[in-house]
């Protein structure tokens, strides 16, 4: 299992497999994005090749992401092949869920094990508001879709102050009282072009559990407080599923970080909030040899940075969040 210079195990890959998004949320694109070409990204062939030399060296979990993952022709081909490596143990997509109602079922037959719905608001105006123009309907119908298929199933939503993040907190919270789901609210995290809204917009996890409790009365802390993957689990007085905190600014979980990302164009990044990245693609398209390959992703590994540096307010500026898909 590769290990890098801080001992950490990494075995957790995220491939973005787009850049693209059938939405706009606010907090996370312009409405007029500039998306790359397509003989930019990795091709199917190329994909093909790096998921099982990424399993031969030690990685047991995949996560597909986007931008948008479900527009991605070949993805349900993408899922299957990763699920027939003996190597791999998860398969998760993290998704906006528009089109789940038809792709839940197919994907849940080619091996996919979890999916993570991003949802931000259970008012179909505020939804719309948030997202430029989705149809609230649209994600409902796929999370239904999920759950009859047999999926394991996780919601994320971004509050946002002044947009989302009181109501909508409440009512995305009231799920786990009757679903087996983990409804998970992250902290805004600055990028790029987007740096200066995302500052201005964020709420602290303290702030949201206050609003909860006023609500619903003591959460429980689940598991000692140990954390689930980057979240910090919660029950509800009486609730089936849980509420999770993910809190990258005010509660950092770089030290026990175990995941690397390919960006849809190629790119080992090595930590979402630093700009360090690996050119796979060059390799790729220049004939190395999968040795060579293994030798470079290695390497590229070893030299992963502790982690984010926003108390030293340094942000991430080569690429936006939609490019790297969380
Ligand atoms: P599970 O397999 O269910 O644990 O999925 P996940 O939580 O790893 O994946 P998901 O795509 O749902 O991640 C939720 C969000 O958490 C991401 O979109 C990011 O915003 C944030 N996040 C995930 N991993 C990291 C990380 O390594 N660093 C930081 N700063 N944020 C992360
Ligand atoms: N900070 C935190 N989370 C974000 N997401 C998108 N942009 C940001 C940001 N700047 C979330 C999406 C989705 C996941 C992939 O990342 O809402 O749930
Ligand atoms: Fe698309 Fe996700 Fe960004 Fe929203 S947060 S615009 S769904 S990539």
């Amino acid at each position: 299992m590769p290990l890098d210079n801080f001992q950490r195990q990494i075995d957790y890959l995220r491939i973005s497999l787009t850049d693209v998004c059938n939405l706009r949320c606010v907090y996370c694109m312009p409405e007029k994005m500039a998306f790359r070409r397509p003989a930019e990204l990795l091709s199917d062939a190329e994909l093909f090749r790096l998921i099982p030399l990424f399993a031969r060296l030690g990685f047991r979990k995949i996560r597909f992401t986007g931008g948008e993952p479900t527009l991605r022709d070949g993805l349900v081909d993408m899922v299957r092949l990763a699920a027939g490596l003996p190597e791999i143990g998860q398969i998760g997509l993290t998704t906006n869920g528009l089109l789940l109602d038809q792709l839940a079922r197919p994907l849940a037959e080619a091996g996919l094990t979890t999916v993570n719905v991003s949802i931000d608001s259970l008012d179909p105006k505020r939804f719309r508001e948030i997202t430029r123009w989705g149809n609230l309907r649209d994600v409902l119908a796929g999370l239904e879709a999920a759950e009859a298929a047999g999926l394991r199933v996780k919601l994320n939503a971004v509050p946002t102050r002044g947009i989302n993040d009181s109501e909508d907190v409440i009512e995305l919270a009231r799920f786990t009282l009757t679903r087996d789901w983990q409804v998970r609210f992250i902290e805004l995290m600055p990028f790029g072009n987007n740096a200066g809204f995302q500052t201005g917009h964020i709420v602290r996890e303290s702030e949201l559990r206050a609003r909860l409790e006023a609500e619903y009365g003591k959460l429980e802390l689940l598991h000692g407080g140990r954390l689930d993957g980057e979240a910090r689990l919660y029950r509800l007085p009486g609730g089936r599923g849980s509420v999770g905190f993910i809190s990258p600014v005010s509660s950092p979980f770089c030290a026990g970080c175990n995941r690397v990302r390919l960006t849809a164009d190629g790119r080992l990044r090595l930590c979402l909030l630093r700009d360090d990245e690996c050119d796979l693609r060059e390799l790729l398209r220049g004939g190395a040899d999968d040795d060579r390959l293994e030798a470079r992703i290695r390497a590229a590994i070893r030299g992963k940075p502790w982690g984010h540096e926003l108390d030293k307010a340094r942000i991430p500026v080569s690429r936006e969040m939609s490019e790297i898909g969380g």
